[in-house]
């Protein structure tokens, strides 16, 4: 039997050593697709994609017959954004359900941990003090989800599953809604899923329509004292009107795991605001044998003139 043609892929990132995490798994998924790093490529008209996390602005210049590039993760914004990527590139990017189940257990973790306590229960633990808290009915609190993509239908999911009253804001109703889980579209979607909210989750992917949604008009539609749990991307937030909203107790927290900078640099006032918990852009991740898998199958569709199953609509964002 004939062995099939290799195709060569280049990994780009200006923050990981791509090789380094996903290179044992490729090499173990499929001999044919061949990755490199970019001073170890020998012929760059050979190059035919490439494997990115955050390409550096000169990034794709070298290749002058790359037709796709592929994120390592769920979200493109780094390549939807990149003035270097060539017009007629593909894009496409990895969809790890594990990664949703990571999702989904952050968001929730982070809406128990208030509704129950969890942080003044250690405190009072500390205090040797036996002080038990309130608690309201899941149903009572309304949650407002931004975003359902495999992100987001995973976290209402879990929300959902545990009673609270979910409800999310999405671009049209999906073609399987989730029972008991409401869903809010249009132009006033977001609020609409916001109003009351004693819970704001934001999963939404970053593009030109979804870029600072998290702001002041929002915020205010929720109940006052509400918390903003945001895992999408940090170009989403207005950080002003979240210190405003902090500052007037109309958002009494957040969680932000996803930062405009990232590394959030050691001088940032983030970091000593009680009113925030910090993560380090930890909320998920892809696991490195799926994103082999779905590299490989990406690679190989992309060389055999198939369509690319993991391939994102250019002008839609995602
Ligand atoms: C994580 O942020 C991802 O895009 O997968």
């Amino acid at each position: 039997m004939s062995q099939p043609t290799p195709i060569h892929g280049v990994y780009l990132s200006d923050s990981h050593d791509l090789d380094a995490i996903y290179g044992a798994a490729l090499r173990a998924a499929g001999t044919d697709v061949i990755l490199h790093q970019p001073e170890a490529v020998q012929d760059p008209d050979q190059i035919a994609f490439a494997l990115c996390w955050v390409p550096g602005p000169q990034a794709f210049a070298p290749y002058p017959n790359l037709r796709l590039a592929m994120s390592i993760g769920a979200g493109v914004d780094a390549l939807l954004g990149h003035p270097g990527l060539p017009e007629g590139a593909a894009i496409a990017r990895v969809r790890d359900p594990h990664q949703a189940d990571l999702m989904a257990g952050f968001a929730l973790h982070e809406v128990l941990r208030d509704e129950r306590g969890f942080d003044d229960m250690a405190a009072d633990q500390r205090a040797a003090r036996w002080d038990p808290a309130p608690m309201r009915a899941p149903a009572s609190v309304k949650v407002a989800v931004l975003g359902h993509g495999t992100m987001g239908r995973a976290v209402a999911k879990g929300l959902s599953a545990l009673g609270f009253d979910t409800h999310v804001a999405c671009r049209s109703t999906p073609e399987a809604p989730l029972e008991g889980v409401s869903y809010r579209t249009g132009a006033t979607g977001m609020q609409d899923a916001a109003r009351g909210a004693a819970y704001l989750i934001n999963v939404l992917p970053l593009t030109a329509a979804t870029e600072n949604v998290l702001n002041a008009d929002l915020f205010a539609c929720l109940a006052p004292g509400a918390r903003l749990i945001q895992i999408g991307r940090g170009e989403h937030l207005v950080e002003g009107d979240l210190m405003a909203a902090l500052d007037s107790g109309q958002l009494a927290g957040a969680t932000l795991d996803v930062f405009r900078q990232e590394p959030l640099p050691a001088d940032h006032t983030y970091w000593a605001d009680a009113r925030l918990r910090i993560t380090p852009h930890v909320a998920s991740d892809t696991l490195p044998d799926v994103v082999a898998t779905q590299v490989i199958e990406t690679a190989r569709a992309l060389r055999d003139g198939a369509p690319l199953a993991y391939g994102i609509d250019r002008a839609r964002g995602y």
